[in-house]
């Protein structure tokens, strides 16, 4: 009960909050951080870096109502293929803007619906992927995967590449749930896809749910959590699903009165927390959880457990390419995110071969405060001494927000020799914390629910 009072006083049932999967989060990002820094920043890789790449592909065949990425409905191939050669354009002329040496240490396939490619369409992608950039030692392909759009010659294509991690969207199995979301999808279709991959030597294979759904019910959530425990995957994440129909206007389809509150979300995600570590999976940041053997969890253990677009990651890489529409590429120096429309993604493009349109440039301290917060985010951890190592020069705003965070959340910290770390029962507070040091956090209603 005293726990329960110390999550509410700090604000767990009402705050809302960024996911802090970037810092700055996008939403501060400029309009004058265009072009001109892609360029600048394309040229100060290193030659000798293993960059990582995420390719979004913003189309599907059906508009789940509960989505809030950035997607598009089509029921032709025409503009996906279209979508695609304007991609191969980017590809090439990003690479012309790099230093010869650099290699490609991850590939991410995101969307949207990356498997709604032809297995033809999808081999040119890949063909010019790889023609521009050879994979390094460990190199990663990754590909987000609909069970319900993924035809058995699109995942051969993709395995034939060398795809060694699926990433595949379930969310509920609950009929009534599926109905209220306007997503479909039967415990069939997901294990036809989950066996067909595992036939086929693919040893990562993670699963997405999402707590907080309509009609989602303790009963209801721990039957679907038992029938994603049976498919065996490796990695799982679990979301808090994001209300925000005035951003994602599909969402109106919801109606809030179906919405579990937020001491119910609560209720679910500790559901998922306690059944998934009794039945051997680790816990990882806030919402993830591996196995002993994903690669994941022997990050986390090494302390070198990253933050990105997709959530946690063990990618180490300082650069990260985006290519596609609305589609953000991180650098040293800033972030840069393309023109978020296709239609003015594909004009840009065919200007000028870029499509940079806006993003961030990092001041010193910005570098400091998105490490502390990544920090928060990945080890629950304020680790005063490492900061103070890392930016010698703020040793001052370190000790200042040190400070004003043992004032603010006396009862959630622990002082030890990695500095303040957030007492394991309170770390459902950590976006809250984070929020607190984050010098651009406003009480903006453009984020969700913090639990
Ligand atoms: C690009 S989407 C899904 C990929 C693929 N198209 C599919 O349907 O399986 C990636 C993940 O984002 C998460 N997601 C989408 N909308 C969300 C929301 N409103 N709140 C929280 N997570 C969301 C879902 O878990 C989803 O699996
Ligand atoms: S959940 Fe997947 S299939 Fe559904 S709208 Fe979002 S990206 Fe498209």
């Amino acid at each position: 009960m005293e726990d329960y009072d110390t999550l509410s006083r700090h604000g767990l049932f009402d705050a809302k909050v960024p996911r802090y999967t970037s810092y700055p989060p996008a939403n501060h990002f400029q309009s004058d951080v265009g072009m001109r820094f892609q360029t600048e920043w394309l040229s100060h890789v290193r030659h000798d870096e293993a960059v990582s790449i995420y390719i979004h592909i913003p189309f599907c065949k059906r508009l789940c109502w509960f989505c809030a990425c950035r997607t598009q409905g089509t029921v032709t191939m025409r503009p996906v293929d279209a979508y695609v050669a304007t991609l191969n354009k980017e590809i090439a002329a990003m690479r012309a803007s790099l230093p010869k040496g650099i290699t490609m240490g991850r590939l991410h396939l995101g969307g949207g619906t990356p498997t709604i490619l032809s297995p033809q369409t999808m081999t040119s992608l890949l063909e010019t992927v790889f023609g521009a950039f050879s994979p390094a030692a460990d190199f990663e392909l990754s590909v987000e995967i609909d069970p319900t759009e993924a035809s058995e010659p699109l995942l051969e294509t993709l395995i034939a590449f060398g795809m060694n991690r699926a990433s595949i969207g379930v969310q509920d199995f609950a009929t009534q749930v599926q109905d209220a979301i306007g997503r479909p999808q039967t415990l069939a279709q997901t294990t036809r896809v989950v066996q067909f991959l595992r036939a086929r030597g693919l040893t990562a294979i993670n699963l997405d749910l999402l707590y907080g759904l309509p009609f989602q019910t303790e009963a209801s959530f721990r039957e679907t959590l038992a029938h994603v425990i049976a498919m065996n995957p490796d990695r799982l994440a679990i979301y808090g699903y994001a209300h925000v129909p005035w951003m994602s206007k599909r969402q109106v389809m919801i109606k809030s009165e179906t919405l579990p509150d937020t001491q119910q979300r609560f209720h679910l995600a500790t559901i998922a927390k306690d059944v998934l570590t009794a039945s051997g999976f680790h816990a990882i940041g806030i919402d993830h959880f591996a196995k002993d053997t994903d690669s994941l969890y022997r990050t986390a253990q090494a302390g070198q457990l990253r933050r990105n677009f997709q959530g946690y990651t063990d990618d180490q890489s300082e650069t990260l390419l985006g290519f596609g529409a609305s589609a953000i590429s991180h650098f040293r120096d800033g972030y840069l995110q393309n023109a978020v429309a296709t239609s003015a993604y594909q004009e840009r493009i065919a200007e000028t071969g870029l499509a940079g349109h806006k993003g961030y440039t990092m001041t010193a301290s910005d570098q400091l405060v998105a490490a502390m917060i990544e920090a928060l985010m990945c080890r629950f951890v304020f680790p005063t001494g490492e900061l103070q190592d890392r930016f010698p020069t703020q040793a001052e705003l370190i000790r200042q927000t040190a400070e004003g965070l043992m004032s603010h959340f006396t009862d959630v910290f622990n002082l030890n020799a990695k500095g303040l770390e957030i007492l394991p029962r309170f770390e459902p507070l950590t976006r809250i914390i984070a929020k607190y040091i984050d010098h651009f956090a406003s009480e903006d209603v453009g984020h969700a629910a913090a639990i």
